[in-house]
């Protein structure tokens, strides 16, 4: 991944999460050690999606709520600095849903239905054809998230591309409209190693899929992750040659052993034969154990101080307001929408 030149001005990122569950090492590979890189050269607003995780949730309100101060131990924890990143919560903007309501005019219904990112969720949703609009109109709501803070770069999945595809739709017909460039077009940063598998091999780590490691995993869950952890079928006795495809024992050492050199024997060695699951398991674990070990040290220290906690988000939460508020402003007079 390249990210462009710095100008004499950073340039402003917007990453965000739907706060539906703790934070696992998938996300920890996909953003959370990219952002903690990120803060130091570029504005960074971190968002908690509270409201858009709602589009999909309004059966489990309750989870919604508390996965917000959870996510934000998980962003503390891995070192995001609330000096250095804005953490806000998307709910207590009101003119991001504000926003959201005239860039709505700026789609079609038709174009929504053709989102992929939206068709894939809809399907893994099982909605069939009771889809609730907030949750088919959410690359609005995204448009209005990312173009509030004029961001220029924002860090996501691969499958989150057709939402910047979409929102950068909006932001030139907007302009368009304008008849000048209010907002601004942004660029998907997408990892180099953007997904990690899950435990069980399956080619997406996901709570829905009950295939995690979670960041504030305690020592004993990463024990009996690891020893759950798909390796390879046909690597039967010691002596027989291993396998590295789809090996996720081996896909986690490449993400996270700080050793590589070790690490490329150890395949060499498991690939010609001779070495056992369990070495490579117990070398695993080691990492694992090493990695989270601290993470998770802050992480319950920080959850003592709830209060600190709210703080840093209702501190991000105004900063980023007053951004967003100044945005909304623009946009609508913009629209012919001011009068006083
Ligand atoms: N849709 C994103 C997800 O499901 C979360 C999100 C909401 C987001 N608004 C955003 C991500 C703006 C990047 C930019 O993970």
């Amino acid at each position: 991944m390249s990210l462009p030149a710095k100008s004499t001005s950073p340039a402003v990122i917007l990453t965000g999460d739907r706060p539906t569950g703790p934070l696992h090492l998938g996300h920890y590979v996909g953003s959370l050690r990219n952002r903690v890189t990120y803060q130091h050269d570029y504005k960074q607003y971190i968002m908690l999606a509270d409201s858009q995780a709602l589009t999909d949730n309004m059966d489990d309100t309750g989870k919604v709520h508390r996965n917000v101060v959870e996510v934000a131990l998980d962003y503390l924890a891995v070192g995001i600095d609330p000096t250095k990143s804005t953490i806000l919560i998307q709910s207590q903007i009101p003119e991001l849903a504000e926003l959201t309501f005239y860039y709505l005019n700026l789609v079609t219904v038709a174009r929504l239905e053709r989102n992929p990112t939206v068709k894939a969720e809809i399907v893994l949703r099982g909605f069939e054809r009771d889809i609730p609009a907030g949750f088919l109109t959410y690359p609005a709501s995204q448009a209005a998230d990312i173009t509030a803070f004029k961001a220029a770069l924002v860090p996501v999945g691969e499958d989150q591309i057709p939402m910047i595809e979409q929102t950068n739709e909006i932001v030139r017909r907007f302009n368009r409209i304008a008849n000048q460039d209010i907002l601004v077009e942004c660029k998907a940063l997408v990892p180099e190693i953007g997904r990690l598998p899950g435990i069980d091999g399956k080619a997406k780590m996901s709570k829905s899929l009950g295939n995690t490691i979670n960041l504030g995993a305690s020592a004993a869950e990463i024990t009996a992750a690891v020893k759950k952890v798909y390796t390879d079928p046909l690597h039967l006795r010691v002596e027989d040659p291993g396998h590295l495809e789809g090996n996720v024992a081996f896909i986690y050492l490449d993400a996270f052993d700080p050793d590589q050199a070790a690490l490329a024997e150890m395949k060499a060695h498991y690939v010609r034969g001779g070495l056992g699951d369990s070495i490579v398991k117990k070398r695993l674990e080691l990492v694992l154990q090493e990695m989270l070990a601290p993470i998770r040290a802050r992480r319950e220290e920080l959850a003592k101080d709830r209060g600190y906690i709210m703080q840093v988000l209702k501190d991000g939460t105004a900063a980023a307001r007053e951004v967003a508020a100044r945005t909304a402003d623009e946009v609508k007079a913009a629209l012919g929408l001011s009068y006083f």
